[in-house]
């Protein structure tokens, strides 16, 4: 009995298969019913009681090496057929592929390019990581001036020249700096701004500016450039309204509010039930920024106007809470699929 202990576990060490299938045939001829190391502990049974001990230990040994070198065959042999291509089965019914859609800022912002650009405006980009002059200097902002706390500005602490834009009026300075005017331009992208999140706010969003600067343009061009951009975006019924209001880089400067798209201007939860939604800040191109960046203001006027691109999709799509548009849940991308 010592020496076929001795002989099994030595095929036990040398066994090495090349199919899985293998595996279980060597189990069943050690393990199974009729397996030799079921027939050695069967025999154990009758073994002579002082020589119990030894082969006791010895058999036991046996048992458990074969275990688990038959556990760490079949880890194994898993382990590279789920790396392994599987075999071509044409035969095989195919896996549905799921289609990607757009997101819907990126919708919306489409929808805003492609309005303004058929009133003959083109799209200009810039960086996201910007200076002071692009994002305030230029743009009439005085130094130590209160209004540069209305855009509470992620600066770079070891260069405090060095900030995340605020908005995207910075194109529309560097615009100005390569480009004479007549300028028509927007100027879509990402903005970035130290808020705290909430469902209405988010330190990361999206903004549409605009930039329209040639002889004679006047505050009745900006009013009615807005009104068909109303019309376009929600609806030919729509009107807008504008209130007086204060930028450093426009003068006189107005908030523009659209009429409520649900209630069509009766008043609902959504408009606070006054009839009327804020979208978009707008004005006349202060002279100072016109001469600050090389334009003869008694030359050239012109008016700029910017909006959030979440704010218009939330208005349009009724999205309760801006911070969906980050999480990227599928369940609610899904239900743009159908929005070009
Ligand atoms: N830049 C302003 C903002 O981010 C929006 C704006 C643009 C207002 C142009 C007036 C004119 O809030």
């Amino acid at each position: 009995m010592n020496a076929k202990i001795d002989e099994l576990l030595k095929r036990v060490e040398e066994f090495h298969p090349k199919a899985a299938a293998e595996i279980e045939d060597f189990r069943v001829k050690m393990l199974g019913k009729k397996g030799e190391l079921t027939a050695l502990m069967e025999e154990f049974k009758s073994v002579a009681p002082e020589r119990k001990r030894e082969l006791g230990q010895k058999l036991n040994n046996l048992k458990q090496t074969a275990l688990g070198r038959i556990n760490a065959l079949r880890e194994e042999f898993a382990a590279s057929a789920a790396s392994a291509p599987a075999e071509d089965d044409l035969t095989r019914t195919g896996t549905a592929e799921e289609l990607g859609s757009r997101h819907p800022i990126s919708i919306v912002r489409n929808q805003i390019v492609d309005i303004f650009s058929r009133l003959g405006y083109t799209v200009a980009e810039g960086p996201e990581i910007e200076d002071d002059w692009h994002v305030f200097s230029a743009l009439n902002f005085p130094p130590e001036h209160p209004a540069r706390d209305m855009q509470d500005t992620f600066f770079i602490e070891k260069h405090p020249d060095i900030l995340l834009r605020t908005h995207t009026s910075s194109i529309q300075v560097r615009t100005m700096e390569r480009q004479k005017p007549p300028i028509r331009v927007i100027c879509p992208g990402r903005v970035f701004r130290n808020e705290a999140i909430s469902y209405r706010a988010h330190c990361i969003f999206h903004q549409v500016e605009g930039l329209y600067i040639d002889r004679n343009v006047s505050f009745a061009d900006l009013k009615q450039s807005l009104l068909y951009f109303a019309k376009e975006m929600f609806g030919e019924d729509t009107r807008i309204r504008m209130r007086p209001s204060y930028f450093p880089f426009t003068e006189p400067s107005a908030e523009v509010d659209v009429s409520c798209n649900l209630c069509g201007g009766k008043g609902c939860n959504v408009c606070k039930g006054t009839g009327w939604l804020e979208i978009l800040g707008c004005g006349m191109v202060d002279p100072n920024v016109l001469s600050a960046n090389g334009i003869d203001p008694n030359e050239y006027s012109g008016f700029a106007f910017g909006m959030g691109i979440e704010r218009i999709a939330m208005l349009k799509f009724g999205v309760p809470d801006l911070r969906l548009y980050f999480e990227n849940d599928v369940r609610f991308l899904h239900q743009f699929d159908s929005v070009l």
